[in-house]
């Protein structure tokens, strides 16, 4: 298993762009199982969770091609009985399971397992297929769904937590194909959601009301091919923001969409860090004293989870307290012990991790214990004296496109060391 190895307290300085974004391209290569024809999906970031998306489709029948930055699906033949082993392993693919449906009226997919980060269940997915008129069982591990024709209805997708990122997507993507007319209220709005949206009408999907959480479909009778273009990646973008400020630093970052993410600019504002757009770029600058500042994650547009543990990083090095509450899942704060392996004074009160910031950091062996927590640690790594050690890196692989060669651009000292 890889490690990185940082020696910190060097200001990152310089330019970065941004790749697309995962959580977008995940559930779209999924969308290309509703047409037999070819669809192009391009600003595709080489991450290892795509390409194992691209295998679970290929282990359908699809063919995948991935070459500089563009993947080509040619679903013309699928089976619907997905690999158990595979699609346990990664939360995304459940996506599999509405196109499938949809396009063959019998699926089996199997249950997709919890995580670190939460229970993460699928009953809002089930509740969903079940209301366009899907029969659900479930055995020896496996979603078996069948139905003799999905057909459109009204039906409530909001949760305990909210709306459901993916689970809007795979109710949207069968629904593409029922008949008649389906409205799905509390539809979440993340600009991912909308991007499967944007992806299904470019594939001659009828669909209104995207980015809002009533979303209406007017089911058609088939879909075809499309060349698209995916968004970049918010969450990488905040990342690199949160770096950028940690190290004190000056970063031009390239090729994101600050729309996407104002919640974050504002809260970054909130903490003194300065971030102006400059020459259609974003400039994050963090020259003054970083203030505490208080975050609650919240749905779309609200501050997002998968920022929370890269900003709690951020706020280690604001003198002051900072209350940083998570909503959307149970125990995300995993990140926190390591955090206080370099240094950082933070304790846990329910769902929120108070930070006493300020504190100097100094470098220390740390887990990564999931794909956020990495990010958040590797921020930390940077901005402290010493070396850190960021032991298995493979969960920061599967979300960030070559991050180590990007952040080493910036002026950071940081290597990766195989199998440790
Ligand atoms: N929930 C239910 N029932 C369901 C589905 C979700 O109760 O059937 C709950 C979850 O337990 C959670 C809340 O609803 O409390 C929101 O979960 P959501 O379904 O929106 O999460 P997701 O779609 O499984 C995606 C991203 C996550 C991101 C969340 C929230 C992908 C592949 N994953 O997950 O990304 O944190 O939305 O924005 O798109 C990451 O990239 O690090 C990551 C974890």
């Amino acid at each position: 298993m890889d490690s990185f190895l940082i020696k910190g307290g060097v200001p990152l300085h310089g330019e970065v762009t941004i790749s697309g974004s995962k959580n977008a391209v995940l559930p779209l290569m999924a969308a290309t199982l509703l047409t037999a024809d070819t669809c192009v999906i391009r600003n595709v970031p080489d991450l290892s969770d795509v390409r194992f998306m691209g295998k679970i489709l290929e282990s359908l029948g699809a063919e995948v091609k991935f070459a500089d930055g563009t993947v080509t699906i040619r679903a013309a033949k699928v089976k619907g009985f997905g690999d158990y082993e595979m699609i346990r392993k990664m939360r995304g693919s459940i996506c599999i399971l509405g196109p499938l449906l949809a396009r063959l009226r019998e699926a089996s997919v199997s249950l997709p397992g919890g995580c670190v980060i939460g229970t993460r269940p699928i009953d809002l997915h089930l509740k969903g297929l079940k209301a366009l008129g899907a029969k659900l069982d479930i055995a020896n591990g496996y979603i078996n769904a069948k139905t003799k024709r999905l057909v459109g209805t009204m039906l409530f997708l909001g949760g305990r937590a909210g709306p459901t990122v993916l689970g809007t997507a795979n109710i949207m993507m069968a629904a593409t194909l029922a008949e008649g007319v389906t409205v799905i209220e509390s539809a979440a709005c993340e600009p991912e959601v909308c991007d499967v949206a944007n992806f299904l009408v470019s594939m001659g999907a009828k669909i209104t009301g995207i980015g809002s959480p009533t979303l209406t479909i007017t089911g058609v009778d088939r879909l075809h091919g499309t060349d698209y273009e995916v968004i970049p990646d918010r969450i990488e973008a905040c990342t690199f923001l949160c770096a950028a400020a940690a190290t004190k630093g000056e970063v031009l970052v390239h090729g994101a969409r600050p729309e996407h993410f104002a919640a974050v600019l504002d809260k970054l504002r909130e903490a003194g860090v300065k971030v102006e757009p400059k020459a259609g770029a974003l400039l994050v600058k963090s020259t003054a004293r970083i203030k505490p500042t208080d975050v609650t994650t919240l749905p779309y547009a609200g501050f997002p989870t998968d920022v929370q543990a890269q900003f709690m990083a951020l706020m280690c090095r604001a003198p002051g307290i900072s209350v940083i509450t998570e909503r959307i899942f149970e125990s995300r704060f995993m990140h926190v012990a390591e955090l206080a392996r370099l240094g950082a004074e933070i304790s846990i009160e329910g769902p929120s991790a108070i930070v006493k910031g300020g504190r100097p950091l100094s470098g220390a062996p740390v887990m990564a214990s999931d794909l956020r927590a990495s990010a958040a640690l590797v921020i930390a790594g940077l901005a402290a004296t010493g070396t850190t050690q960021v032991h298995r890196i493979y969960h920061l692989d599967r979300g960030y496109e070559r991050m180590e060669e990007k952040l080493r651009k910036l002026g950071a000292r940081i290597e990766r060391v195989e199998g440790e």
